[in-house]
């Protein structure tokens, strides 16, 4: 038996066609799975299903055929085990950045006390940068600061898996590096599992520990699983100078320009859904073994 944290198995999504039209299969026969304190990111073009994925995963949609478990539970329905960050950071207007954290706090833990939820919160938004910030309204926050919020709100339920849609799209590029790597700084002590939707390449190579490429729908798949092999230490100001950096680079956004195309179109010799390829670009494959010497033909080379 697997012993992975997540498993997705035979995934498939179907939306029945409308006026007159066929029925849609957005992807099928998707399998993956996640281990304990894993971050994996996945890419691919727009609309080849990574939020429906994401949803299914979170329990928020359910998958036409094929299952998802999640410590060895089906994933049915959604749970304060699940920790979510929509692409809009999805704050109630009304309240202040503590209390939109507090609210969802409340929930998982009904039997806090007052002064028990008010420490739980500041100490999450502490963490995010957002000290000093904590009674201002999302009105008064900037973007870069509510999506703050969403996510000391993910992590503040201390959910045994995040789930993260495009969670810094919006945000201009300064904040959004500030933001990635708390992101990675939070994750790593926290042994954070993540589950994480870009269409940033660097973002991917940065955070992820695997980096799955979902192939073009309809029909799409799981084409390939890069293994990032760079130090877990990296940084934004160290990720450029790594030698395999740029393999890696080349190799997803070659995916993205011309592979995903293309194996929509053929599935390739070989190609196993249930065992998409691991790749490890630039890293040079290992020699095979040399043979050991027979003694038989040692003993003639003397002679
Ligand atoms: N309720 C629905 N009814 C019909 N089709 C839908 C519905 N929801 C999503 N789709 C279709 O499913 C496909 C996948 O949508 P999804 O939002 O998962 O894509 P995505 O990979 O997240 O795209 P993006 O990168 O643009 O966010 C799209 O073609 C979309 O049009
Ligand atoms: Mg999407």
């Amino acid at each position: 038996m697997s012993t992975s944290f997540l498993i997705a198995e035979g995934l498939s999504k179907k939306f029945p066609g409308s006026r007159g039209k066929p029925d849609l299969t957005v992807f099928d026969d998707v399998h993956f799975t996640i281990d304990k304190g894993e971050f994996v990111c996945i890419i691919g073009h727009s609309g080849c299903g990574k939020t429906t994925i994401l949803n299914v995963l979170a329990g928020l949609d359910t998958a036409s055929g094929g299952n998802v478990l999640m410590d060895e539970r089906e994933v049915s329905g959604p749970s304060l085990e699940r920790g979510v960050v929509f692409q809009g950071h999805a704050l109630m207007p009304w309240l202040s950045a503590k209390k939109n954290v507090a609210f969802a706090v409340r929930s998982r833990w009904p039997d806090k006390s007052n002064k028990e939820i008010d420490d739980h919160c500041q100490r999450y938004l502490d963490l995010v940068g957002l000290t000093g910030s904590e009674h201002k309204k999302p009105s008064e926050l900037s973007g870069g600061m509510k999506q703050r919020v969403g996510i000391a709100r993910a992590f503040a339920i201390e959910p045994k898996m995040l789930l993260l849609d495009e969670p810094f799209g919006a945000l201009d590029a300064l904040t959004r590096g500030n933001i990635q790597e708390e992101l990675k700084r939070i994750c790593a002590a926290t042994s954070q599992t993540v589950f994480m939707i870009t269409h940033d390449v660097d973002e991917a190579i940065l955070l992820s520990d695997k980096i799955m490429l979902m192939s073009n729908g309809p029909h799409a798949r799981i084409a390939e699983i890069v293994v990032n092999t760079l130090p877990k230490n990296r940084s934004r100001e160290t990720l450029h100078k790594e030698p395999r950096f740029y393999a890696i680079r080349n190799h997803l956004v070659d995916f993205l320009v011309s592979r995903s195309k293309r194996f929509s179109e053929a599935l390739p010799e070989g190609y196993d859904p249930k065992n998409p390829p691991l790749v490890t670009p630039g890293v040079e494959p290992t020699p095979p073994p040399v043979p050991p010497v027979e003694f038989a033909k040692v003993v003639n080379l003397r002679n």
